[in-house]
């Protein structure tokens, strides 16, 4: 989420700022990747089930991610719209 704010990536709204409060930070994370990212903690599942057509196995809340050497390479793609 970060990352993309920094770099006017648009389609990452981060209402929040990344308090994990608001769900517009929604991305769907490439099946290949989904497993090898960190697990959701509750707060997040408990958020992210209010995103704009979030799909279990793909959706995360990119503020809920912290950027490693070992995700070079992820591929992330954004809903049409956030929430
Ligand atoms: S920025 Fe609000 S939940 Fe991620």
């Amino acid at each position: 989420m970060e990352g993309a704010r920094q770099n006017d990536i648009p389609g990452i709204d981060a209402n929040c700022g990344g308090a994990c409060a608001c769900s517009t930070c929604h991305a769907y994370i490439d099946p290949a990747w989904f497993g090898a990212l960190p697990p959701m903690d509750d707060m997040e599942e408990e958020m992210l089930s209010f995103a704009y057509e979030q799909e279990p196995g793909r959706s995360r809340l990119t503020c809920q991610l912290r950027v490693t050497d070992e995700m070079d390479g992820l591929v992330v793609t954004l809903p049409l719209r956030q929430a």
